[in-house]
């Protein structure tokens, strides 16, 4: 007679056979991948005891991902950010070391197409939010610098929505400008605010299950690309914000957080623009990029 083997014992097997069903995978890397996959997850759901109302649940919740992802929203992404898989993902393959600058998330308001400014000129357009003088110098990690790189920005206004998020087709609060002879660039933006990552859809519900905010800590994008360097995709952090530490896509790394500073009231601005008595700050960010 043969006798059931115990519970655990029949998890193992099972776990064991799908394993194997992969093992004639042509590809060596999606044999590896699928093999961990399956390994990782079967170790999951024995160790937490998945229960099938959980299993249920948890199937829902990834076909609300996917009802409300569409090519303007991706729910998927946001699932991982604040999963810290893009995080996570971005470390593992950060090339750059050697003193190059930090990256972080790319985040979903990229959109690659900004218009161009001189540089000096007014990324805002038009967005709502007190005026900051962005500057710095592009160099490669031996100090070099890399003239003529390309500089892309954009951020959140001071109500905390980018330019795509008011659906009306307006630009503002994003340029591209390109670095002089010795890498030098600046710009007019925004001093940053912080800002909640959207949390309308099932990504927020998970936050709000968890007791976890939304907010993102106060920053400005940048991806800065050259030829012959590697591309970086990064923010400048703002200095003393309250959400650094609790960022809700883990994207804050130390070395990317500036001081953001305000002058004496009455101080002429760097280019002597004219701010009609109101309130700017100032920041330089240094940008240090790796060979390509
Ligand atoms: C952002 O910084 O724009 C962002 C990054 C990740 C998720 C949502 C928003
Ligand atoms: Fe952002």
């Amino acid at each position: 007679v043969r006798v059931a083997p115990p519970a655990r014992a029949r998890e193992r097997e099972l776990a064991e056979r799908v394993v194997a069903s992969f093992a004639g995978a042509p590809d060596d890397r999606l044999r590896h991948l699928l093999q961990a996959l399956s390994r990782h997850l079967h170790a999951f759901l024995t160790e937490v005891r998945l229960t099938e109302a959980e299993w249920r649940a948890a199937i829902d919740f990834l076909t609300d991902v996917g009802h409300i992802t569409d090519d303007r929203r991706q729910e998927f992404i946001l699932l991982s950010d604040v999963l810290g898989a893009s995080m996570q993902v971005i470390t593992i393959n950060d090339e750059a070391g050697d003193g190059a600058t930090d990256s972080t998330v790319l985040g979903p308001f990229f959109l690659g197409d900004a218009p161009v400014i001189e540089r000096g000129g007014d990324i805002a357009a038009g967005a709502p939010g007190e005026p900051c003088w962005y500057s710095g110098q592009v160099t490669d990690t031996r100090g070099t610098p890399v003239a003529g790189a390309e500089i892309e920005v954009w951020m959140a206004d001071e109500t905390g929505r980018y330019d795509v998020q008011y659906g009306d087709g307006r630009r503002a609060g994003r340029g591209r400008l390109f670095a002089d002879e010795a890498g030098r660039y600046a710009f007019w933006a925004l001093t940053p605010t912080p800002y909640p990552i959207p949390h309308d859809g099932p990504v927020g519900a998970l936050l709000a299950a968890s007791g976890r905010s939304p907010m993102r800590a106060a920053h400005l994008h940048f991806t800065v690309t050259a030829a012959r360097h590697l591309p970086l995709t990064t923010h400048l952090f703002r200095r003393g914000d309250e959400f650094l530490a609790s960022d809700s896509v883990f994207g804050v790394k130390d070395s990317l957080v500036t001081d953001i500073r305000h002058p004496p009231a009455g101080t002429p601005a760097p280019d002597g623009r004219d701010l009609a008595g109101a309130t700017w700050s100032s920041a330089r960010f240094d940008i240090v990029l790796a060979p390509g």
